[in-house]
């Protein structure tokens, strides 16, 4: 009978979690993150067309800076001519509050629900403490896969495999600083395309070249400020429910550090899952 009754109990959970739309279990609008830089001069993901629903694309530039039409076009990076517009890249507005870009990766959330999103950040550590950015997404964080993260893209960050240096020629092992480090002083950003050299500065000025602060972040409406640079616009960009976010998903429910998915799993191979369904 207990037996009988937890089968029965355990179906239901198992079930529910097994129908739950993945789009709808995963609206995560806000949380805490961690943040860091980047920059590279590839295309960023979210210009492809399959990273969500857009009234208009993220905008690509060619090594000229020109744009490219096309959002099917192949990324600079893999031999294309799509790559990063050098305005993607963020700017002060007052003391405490700048606008930029980002790659993004939201735990229980998907690419195509944080590319072209907004967010606001507030820094929550260091010496940038209580200072806020908009940042839209651009990117995919695809080093990370499990906590929260904002990588701003901050030119003087380190290229990736000199990428950045084969569309503006630069010198080999200098140009935007060291593999992984990137510049380590202000200075260092008058040896960049004079396009970029506002945008590096930004980090030793607004940003105080702090190291990975932690920040609040939340979804809010683009400002035209913003899509104005980037081109992006979502198509849920002035529909989206903020109180509808959903922060306990699936996804966590069922990773693998919660003990309840442990119970469920052990109990699962224990009853077997086949008679489990047999019960409805
Ligand atoms: C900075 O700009 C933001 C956005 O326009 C505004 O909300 C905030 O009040 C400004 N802060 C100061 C100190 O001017
Ligand atoms: C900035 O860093 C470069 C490279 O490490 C170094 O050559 C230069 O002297 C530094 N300048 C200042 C002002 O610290
Ligand atoms: C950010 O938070 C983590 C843990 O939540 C902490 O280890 C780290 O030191 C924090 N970063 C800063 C810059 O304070
Ligand atoms: C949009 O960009 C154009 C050209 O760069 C500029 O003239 C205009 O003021 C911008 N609008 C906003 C709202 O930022
Ligand atoms: C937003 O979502 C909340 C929670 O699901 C709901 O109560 C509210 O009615 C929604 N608001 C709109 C405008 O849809």
């Amino acid at each position: 009978m207990i037996m009988k009754m937890m089968s029965t109990l355990l179906s239901s959970l198992i079930l529910s979690a097994a129908v739950l739309p993945p789009i709808a279990s995963a609206r995560v609008f806000s949380g805490q993150s961690f943040t860091s830089m980047y920059y590279d001069c590839c295309k960023p993901a979210c210009a492809w067309p399959t990273y969500g629903s857009f009234v208009t694309g993220l905008k690509t530039c060619n090594a000229k800076d020109q744009l490219v039409l096309d959002d099917t076009a192949g990324g600079y990076c893999g031999g294309g001519p799509a790559s990063s517009c050098t305005n993607q890249t963020p700017w002060a507005v007052n003391e405490t509050f700048s606008y930029g870009y980002a790659s993004i990766f939201i735990r229980g959330a998907d690419s195509t629900e944080w590319c072209c999103s907004c967010y606001e950040l507030e820094f929550l550590d260091s010496e940038i403490k209580g200072k806020k950015m908009i940042v839209q997404g651009i990117n995919v964080n695809f080093n990370e896969n499990q906590i929260n993260w904002f990588s701003l893209a901050v030119p003087g960050q380190a290229d990736w495999q000199s990428q950045c240096q084969r569309r503006f020629g630069g010198t080999f092992g200098d140009f935007f600083g060291k593999d992984a480090t990137g510049f380590t002083n202000v200075t260092q950003c008058d040896t960049i395309p004079p396009e970029l050299q506002a945008a590096c500065k930004w980090r030793y000025t607004w940003y105080q070249d702090v190291k990975g602060p932690n920040a609040t972040f939340k979804r809010v409406e683009c400002p035209a400020e913003i899509v104005n640079v980037s081109g992006c616009l979502r198509t849920d960009d002035k529909t989206f429910n903020s109180s509808a976010s959903n922060p306990i998903s699936a996804v966590s429910i069922l990773s693998p550090t919660s003990p309840f998915a442990t119970i469920i799993t052990v109990a699962a191979i224990l009853l077997g899952f086949p008679q489990i369904l047999d019960l409805f």
